[in-house]
């Protein structure tokens, strides 16, 4: 596997891939992998001829208060991961690469960036269409990989990839959960053991109204009040949303529409902020 830095060396290397025919298949990371961002680049390996993974904690989609300072690194480690799962080439961008100080240019989707995260998280999206456009322009990938864990990061990323016409597919991935059921973050490095215990009762109530739903409950409103009466168990979780939204647009639904509605919730365990989501 190749590393790479600089942005004339990447979109050279991506020009050459292309002339010669081959397919760039791209997951952007901010580092810290884990088996989940190893399924991603899995994926990716059997959808291009050329895998690239990127890694780079992207500052501007922190917030003054986020945890930009203390995410966590580990890139010696994150390449030999790359390296086992298929990646041909790394792109680590320093940051004055992609953000110089005199850096101004941003792209913001505004209808579907607009609920659920946005709403404590002000600047996110900003910065992750931002980031995500740039890396597109310089990886020039056919297809891109992002998980469904992030699900209206991903739903946003299609809209700007729609909106902007970029000749790119985007490709979701499956959320990959660990044996007792937690989804795979980067921020479970920030759980102890006990709330890690606590954190479990994310996915308990995601099961427990995919039951529900397959037992033929429909309304929305009943399924968000019985997430919330789920995770409020545990009083070390603490609601920040719980919707049933359509999964490409992130309105709010009234009923389920099976195939096409999402259960998507935030909730804070202690100081450490957990997203999660089933497809119902
Ligand atoms: O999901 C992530 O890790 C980041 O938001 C992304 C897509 C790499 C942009 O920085």
């Amino acid at each position: 596997m190749q590393t790479h830095d600089t942005v004339s060396d990447m979109q050279t290397l991506a020009r050459g891939a292309r002339a010669g025919g081959r397919t760039i298949a791209f997951v952007p990371t901010m580092g810290a992998l884990h088996e989940g961002h190893l399924n991603l680049i899995r994926l990716a390996a059997t959808k291009g001829d050329v895998v690239v993974v990127s890694i780079f904690v992207n500052p501007i989609q922190f917030g003054p208060n986020e945890d930009f300072d203390h995410y966590p690194r580990d890139l010696d480690g994150d390449l030999a991961k790359c390296r086992e799962a298929g990646a041909h080439h790394a792109f680590l961008p320093a940051r004055a690469t992609l953000f110089p100080d005199d850096y101004s240019t941003y792209v913001t989707e505004e209808a579907v960036a607009e609920p659920l995260e946005a709403v404590s998280r002000p600047t996110f999206f900003r910065g992750v269409t931002t980031v995500v456009a740039k890396l597109f322009n310089i990886v020039q990938p056919h297809v891109a990989i992002f998980g469904q864990k992030d699900a209206q990061q991903l739903a946003v990323v299609r809209k700007m990839v729609a909106d902007l016409h970029f000749p790119v597919e985007i490709i979701a991935g499956e959320t990959t959960r660990d044996a007792d059921g937690l989804a795979l973050s980067s921020r479970n490095a920030y759980l102890t053991p006990g709330q890690r215990e606590a954190a479990l009762g994310i996915n308990r109530a995601l099961e427990q109204i995919k039951s529900m739903v397959a037992l033929g409950e429909r309304r929305a409103e009943r399924l968000v009040a019985e997430t919330t009466h789920l995770l409020s168990d545990d009083r070390r979780l603490r609601v920040i949303y719980v919707a049933v939204v359509n999964p490409a647009t992130m309105h709010k639904q009234t009923d389920v529409e099976p195939g096409n509605s999402l259960l998507t919730l935030a909730v804070w365990l202690d100081q450490t902020r957990l997203i999660d989501n089933a497809l119902l």
